[in-house]
């Protein structure tokens, strides 16, 4: 199987297997407040991930690159559509293209298309010092994501079986590159003790992929027959993972991301106390299916529904949007309650 063809199923399985609704958001409240003494005109968007300041809370997270001119032509729009909105914009991982440099080109298309953006590079946790370099180089990334898909590589035949010392080759990567390193997860979510062996080599943001979205176990088992359905439902939820990274260390910058398909979701993330949030399947569903207008469009919108819900609560910043109490019932509480996380 080329990778190529590997990244095109990717996106068409993505497509037709659809977004979950598991995330956990449906266990998050938030309190009402009468007198909230705010007004519209006063709320701020803007924010950081990791040292990174960005307009928006809300960035385009790992997708594609690599696989010719249509993958090319899904990044220029999804870069399009983040300069409008001044949002951050992560790569699909650049592997393909630091083996075939003649790929490069649909990765490079986002950093020419939004040339002052913040552009997030993106390579697995494989990757050498030098294939990490040279990403950045390729696309001159703000910062580079280190994704960890362990169950998406088990569920691949072709996958990779061995996943030992991925921390150490982290903590090189980490030490010899003068960018941010993010490292994230892809739809399986992270735990508080995994997120604290990355604060302990010095990576300064996670971002925390959480189940209950895109869901890559389905998506390799429906690429063929024999499929490994025991990873169907396997991952921390997005709520669950957020609250489980915040209690590793506040030091910390926490990116949520998983199933996130609202503004209402975005808010819940941010209030669970998410620096900023993180979307993949619910704009590429929209890229694909009605365009670069209609996805610029509902990015508007959500911007402008997430301050009125920030005006609702009485908070002017996403830092205050982090600290409004809200109720945790359900699942999330229920697993919140039995790991002794607040
Ligand atoms: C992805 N994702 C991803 N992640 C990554 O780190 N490197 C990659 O190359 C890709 N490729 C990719 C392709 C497609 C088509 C999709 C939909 C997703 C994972 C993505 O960044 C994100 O972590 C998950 O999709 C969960 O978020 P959503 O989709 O539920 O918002």
């Amino acid at each position: 199987m080329s990778r190529s063809k590997r990244k095109w199923d990717h996106i068409r399985l993505a497509l037709a297997t659809g977004q979950e609704r598991n995330a956990g958001f449906e266990d998050i409240t938030f309190i009402h407040q009468s007198l909230p003494n705010t007004s519209l005109e006063q709320v701020k968007l803007d924010t950081k991930i990791g040292e990174l300041s960005v307009s928006s809370p809300i960035f385009i997270n790992a997708m594609t690159g690599g696989g010719g001119t249509r993958t090319l032509e899904i990044n220029r729009d999804l870069a399009f559509a983040a300069k409008e909105l001044g949002m951050a914009i992560s790569v699909g991982s650049q592997m393909s293209a630091l083996k075939d440099p003649a790929e490069s080109e649909s990765y490079r298309v986002i950093r020419t298309t939004y040339p002052d953006g913040i552009v997030i590079g993106n390579l697995g946790s494989e990757a050498t010092i030098d294939q990490a370099k040279t990403a950045v180089d390729m696309i001159e990334a703000n910062a580079l994501q280190i994704h960890l898909n362990v169950v998406q590589e088990l569920t691949m035949p072709e996958g990779d079986r061995n996943f030992c010392s991925a921390l150490t080759r982290i903590e090189d990567i980490v030490k010899s590159l003068n960018v941010p390193i993010i490292v994230k997860e892809v739809g399986f979510g992270m735990n508080k003790e995994a997120v604290s062996r990355l604060l302990s080599i010095g990576v300064s943001a996670v971002d925390v992929g959480g189940y209950g979205g895109t869901n890559f176990a389905k998506i390799e088992n429906n690429r063929r027959e024999n499929a490994f359905s025991f990873f169907n439902d396997w991952g921390i939820s997005t709520t669950v993972s957020i609250a489980e990274a915040k209690a590793a260390g506040k030091e910390l910058s926490v990116l949520g991301s998983g199933g996130v398909q609202n503004s209402l979701d975005i808010a819940k993330a941010i209030a669970l106390g998410a620096d900023a949030v993180g979307v993949a399947g619910y704009f590429l569903k929209i890229l694909m299916k009605e365009g670069v207008d209609a996805l610029i469009e509902e990015l508007h919108l959500i911007h402008g529904e997430i301050t009125m819900m920030m005006t609702a609560l009485g908070v002017r910043t996403i830092k205050e949007l982090q600290l409004v109490p809200i109720i945790i019932s359900g699942k999330t509480h229920h697993w919140l309650n039995e790991r002794n996380i607040d």
